[in-house]
């Protein structure tokens, strides 16, 4: 164990997070606890006495990016931080982790960092730490309550795990089971940030619309029940979830995108593939048909409700046949935005051993033709929302003198020059121009927030 650091002035420590929302949300929640255990936030890795690499490790590129980064962490003069790893790479690889990289200090898993303080004091002590429980006590009820720093939006996780085994994919060894936190912790946490000044909250899940949970009634509800009860809160005035799973796309929480008013017209719907035959050899569990049957029953409440998806080119077995179903499904869904990836072999998941894996080659070909329509897709959303009255939420300074970047219900980032305003305001605007990625306004009336 070697630091730079000065004993009498107070820690530092840096977080970086990988991959998945979840991730970000795990990161800021490691932040808070450190920063309640006296800890200083430091805008550096290298400078910092302590840095929490939080690593995803959905595919292989992700996973191996953490050991580049450790390696970065070394100083000049040969000292480095007290380093962590934490997130699924931490989970999945574990003691492997200390064999690669001997530098590491903390090993600890998704579902065991409310014990990052005592693993850090562990390793301080001269023994390196590695905590990959599950436990059943919730590491939630161990953190301390959220701090939102002035931030107009912020993620809430509702729900962890996830019990579809897709068969390419690792979460399901990494995250465990699918579990819902209790609707009166998640009502709290809402609370708190609501308070802090949080505008809208995204609740997040790996399965998000598997949220099952008791009201305070008693009565048994699900995500749809979750979202009208928050709802509720003043203060509050937009919800958002993700990331959705076609088989729990419940009737009940589709209805709730035509009547509850601070639900966003945004659906995340991974879909992966568009051919029967792959989807099944995923182990999806849905067809091509019952998922577009789902978009057009929540355009009949929603109609501009914005579609985006999660893709995957290049899944063992898959012919030139089977990918021109994916571009149909596409070409049928009309996409607002999404994210689409080469299969990436992951061991210990069922795919990896599957015959037939695809030709890198002809991956990166798939990929760029279906990345293709796609963004033709995307450009068109964002062009039709030219010329619609909208509101958006400011949530970050833009780089020009009174510039803000705010969010459309659409989840589009907004341009607007507009310097008599804060971030947290929600303006009525008319959107004046569309790019590829994001829209510019200009302001129409200033409501107080
Ligand atoms: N290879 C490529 N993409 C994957 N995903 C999950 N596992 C893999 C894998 N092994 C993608 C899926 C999922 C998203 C989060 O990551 O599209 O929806
Ligand atoms: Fe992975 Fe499938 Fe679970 Fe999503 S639903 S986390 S892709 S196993």
């Amino acid at each position: 164990m070697s630091s730079d650091s000065n004993p009498s002035a107070a820690k530092t420590f840096h977080v970086k997070s990988f991959g998945c929302q979840m991730n970000v949300y795990d990161g800021e929640r490691m932040s808070e606890m450190l920063g309640a255990q006296g800890y200083v936030p430091a805008e550096d890795g290298v400078d910092a006495d302590l840095v929490v690499l939080n690593t995803c490790h959905i595919r292989e590129k992700a996973a191996e990016k953490v050991y580049s980064d450790i390696g970065r962490l070394r100083r000049a003069n040969g000292s480095k931080p007290v380093i962590a790893v934490a997130g699924c790479v931490a989970q999945a690889e574990g003691a492997e982790i200390a064999r690669r990289a001997p530098s590491v200090d903390v090993v600890v898993g998704p579902q065991a960092y409310h014990r990052l303080p005592e693993l850090i004091a562990q390793a301080q002590g001269g023994k390196r730490a590695i905590d990959l429980d599950m436990p059943l006590e919730s590491k939630f009820g161990a953190l301390p309550k959220r701090s939102a720093n002035q931030r107009a939006t912020a993620f809430l996780t509702v729900q962890e795990g996830c019990d579809k085994f897709c068969t390419y994919c690792v979460v399901p060894y990494t995250r465990g089971a699918e579990i819902s936190r209790p609707f009166a912790d998640l009502i709290a946490e809402a609370r708190s940030l609501i308070e802090a000044g949080v505008r809208e909250i995204t609740l997040l899940g790996q399965n998000v619309n598997a949220w099952t949970g008791e009201d305070d009634k008693g009565r048994d509800i699900g995500l749809d029940g979750l979202i009208r009860a928050l709802a509720k809160e003043d203060g509050l005035a937009r919800l958002r979830y993700m990331t959705s799973h076609p088989n729990d796309m419940t009737d009940g929480l589709i209805a709730a995108h035509g009547d509850v008013e601070k639900l966003m017209p945004f659906l995340h719907l991974p879909v992966q593939a568009g051919s029967d035959r792959i989807l099944a050899a995923m182990n999806r569990s849905h067809t091509a048909r019952s998922y577009l049957d789902i978009i057009e029953k929540m355009r009949a409440v929603r109609p501009d409700v914005a579609v985006s998806g999660d893709f995957i080119v290049g899944f063992p077995g898959e012919t030139e046949d089977d990918f021109q179903a994916t571009l149909d499904i596409v070409r049928d869904t009309n996409f607002a935005m999404a994210y689409s990836f080469k299969y990436s072999k992951r061991a210990g998941t069922p795919a990896a051993t599957m015959d037939d894996q695809i030709d890198d080659a002809v991956m990166n070909d798939r990929l760029q033709r279906l990345q293709s329509l796609l963004n033709e897709q995307q450009q068109a959303f964002n062009a039709a929302t030219v010329g619609l009255p909208t509101n958006i939420l400011l949530e970050r300074k833009g780089k020009l003198d009174g510039q803000f970047i705010g969010k459309s219900p659409w989840l589009q980032s907004v341009h607007l020059i507009a310097p008599e305003l804060s971030i947290g305001d929600m303006v009525d605007v008319d959107i004046i121009s569309a790019g590829p990625n994001s829209l510019g306004a200009t302001l129409r009336q200033y409501q107080e927030a």
